[in-house]
């Protein structure tokens, strides 16, 4: 049977695992390293999939210092990351589940507003959880 339970922050090998799928270069390290801190300090919430003490998926909330708007006055906005089930485990409702934990805790916290960065793949399951892609965002990158 699959649970979902909370991750702390002896679960950041794993989390950055699903962050870098199958990498292995010093970016996971980095990740892995800052993780507890974020967890420790609440920036960071993270939900595990287990299945016979294996993790097999996870999704995380960051929370994000932002500002108030008119629409939503919580200062503080939600960035969903790291979806992610083992292949083995994909298309049984176990990313679904993650995420509808998930959107509970952003309600319970009063989020306003959740967003994301989708692939393809995750696309079709984030518009039936009521997600909807952005007419209006632009990002530049300053690397
Ligand atoms: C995207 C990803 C997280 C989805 O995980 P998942 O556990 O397979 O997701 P779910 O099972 O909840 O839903 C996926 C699909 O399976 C379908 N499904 C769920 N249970 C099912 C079942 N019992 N039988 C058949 N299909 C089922 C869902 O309806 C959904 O269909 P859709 O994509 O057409 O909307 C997973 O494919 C993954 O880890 N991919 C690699 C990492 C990645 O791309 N992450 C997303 C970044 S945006």
């Amino acid at each position: 049977m699959i649970q979902i339970r909370l991750a702390g922050p002896e679960d950041a090998a794993a989390i950055a695992s699903h962050r870098y799928p199958g990498e292995s270069g010093g970016h996971l390290a980095v990740y892995a390293d800052w993780l507890p801190g974020a967890m420790s300090d609440g920036r960071y919430l993270g939900w595990l999939a287990m299945q016979g003490g294996q993790v097999i998926g996870g999704a995380g909330l960051l929370l994000l210092h932002w500002q108030p708007s008119r629409t939503d006055p919580n200062p503080v906005r939600g960035r969903v990351v790291n979806v992610f089930v083992e292949a083995e485990f994909r298309r049984q409702g176990v990313a679904r589940n993650l995420l509808q934990t998930l959107l509970a805790e952003a309600r319970n916290l009063r989020l306003g507003v959740l967003n994301l960065g989708s692939n393809a793949e995750g696309r079709s399951l984030y518009n039936s959880l009521g997600f909807q892609a952005s007419e209006t965002e632009m990002w530049l990158s300053l690397m």
